[in-house]
């Protein structure tokens, strides 16, 4: 099946930041986006780059063979959860999938920390989804295994960070110099919150835009001033459309919300139209960690520069790297 569009993942060997770096990941967790400097990224880009070829060449291989993943979600996930399966599969490993904790012993009011021994004992690393945040570093407290977070609340999402950032360079060519404009729920959207931290190793402008109730929080921003990277807030696109060479769209968090009448005043602020498209630059790319919900037209799904299906794709690559790299075998 053609999966591929011709800006995914060129079929050359060629690694995108030259040499790779000696990194190493084996036994860590990845809680935070945080933990990586601009050398872990490049390896990181350099080991998911090979497991698209080698997706490409083969399907399945037999890297993690005999290794078992824990997928533990506390909160609904399709990407996320998918994504993890295949990437262990692929590898050649099985996987414990935990999607629906009303049907585990969670519901007998058992606490994360026995959920997460109990788990590790049959599992080599465990992904955690859970609405809490800090709930990754807690039940990393407790294991011995590797925990990989996969959201906790509207803290962080490393991975879907990760995985962002290999979009945008695999797409862009590049990293530094962009404006990367950031669209709708940037104060509950936790992948947002990874990226704008992330982004700050590179040479980048970021642009917020958002309703007035949903700002990126102020720690964030506080981060982001600490470093030399320019950052505007705006609550229109209009001025940065055109300037923009990432515009990366998030749905309105509705769960997030404790004020039902507050969601439904601000569900529809931002929608990404042909229209607009018509004011973006040519080779502007737009991006949206899914699942929308009416933030970006159908409309535009056929635009080329709509990378939002590749980033998922994207996705299977860099989590079938960080598997590798904690269970020691990149
Ligand atoms: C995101 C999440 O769960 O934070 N989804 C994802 O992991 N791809 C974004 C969202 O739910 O809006």
């Amino acid at each position: 099946m053609a999966l591929h569009t011709p800006r995914l993942i060129q079929q050359s060997p060629h690694l995108p930041f030259g040499d790779k770096q000696d990194a190493s990941f084996y036994g860590k967790d990845i809680l935070s986006v945080k933990q990586f400097s601009r050398g872990d990224l490049n390896f990181i880009f350099g080991i998911a780059q090979e497991m698209s070829e080698m997706v490409r060449r083969v399907g399945s291989f037999d890297l993690l063979k005999g290794k078992i993943l824990a997928n533990v979600f506390y909160e609904p996930s399709t990407r996320t959860s998918s994504s993890f399966t295949s990437a262990m599969e692929r590898l050649g490993g099985s996987v414990i999938p935990i999607n629906e904790v009303r049907y585990s012993s969670v519901s007998k009011g058992e606490s994360l920390p026995d959920t997460i021994r109990t788990l590790e004992a049959y599992s080599d690393v465990i992904v955690l989804r859970h609405p809490e945040i800090g709930s990754a570093e807690l039940a990393a407290k407790y294991a011995r295994k590797p925990i990989i977070n996969a959201g906790d609340g509207i803290g962080e999402h490393p991975t879907q960070a990760l995985l962002d950032l290999f979009t945008i360079q695999q797409e862009m060519d590049r990293i530094d110099g962009l404006t990367i404009t950031m669209v709708g729920d940037l104060k509950y959207g936790r992948t947002l919150h990874s990226l704008a931290r992330l982004l700050t190793l590179y040479n980048v402008r970021l642009n917020y835009v958002s309703p007035d109730v949903l700002r990126m929080p102020g720690h964030i921003l506080d981060e982001v001033n600490e470093t030399s990277i320019p950052q505007a807030e705006y609550n229109s696109l209009d001025p940065v459309i055109g300037e923009s060479d990432v515009l990366y769209v998030t749905r309105i968090q509705k769960e997030r919300f404790s004020d039902e009448n507050e969601y439904e005043s601000v569900k529809n602020s931002f929608v990404i139209s042909p229209e607009t498209m018509q004011q973006a630059k040519e080779d502007m790319i737009v991006m949206h960690p899914l699942p929308r919900v009416g933030e970006i037209s159908m409309d535009v799904d056929d635009d080329p520069r709509a990378a939002y299906f590749r980033q998922m794709e994207y996705g299977l690559y860099v989590r079938m790297a960080l598997l590798a790299m904690v269970l020691g075998k990149a």
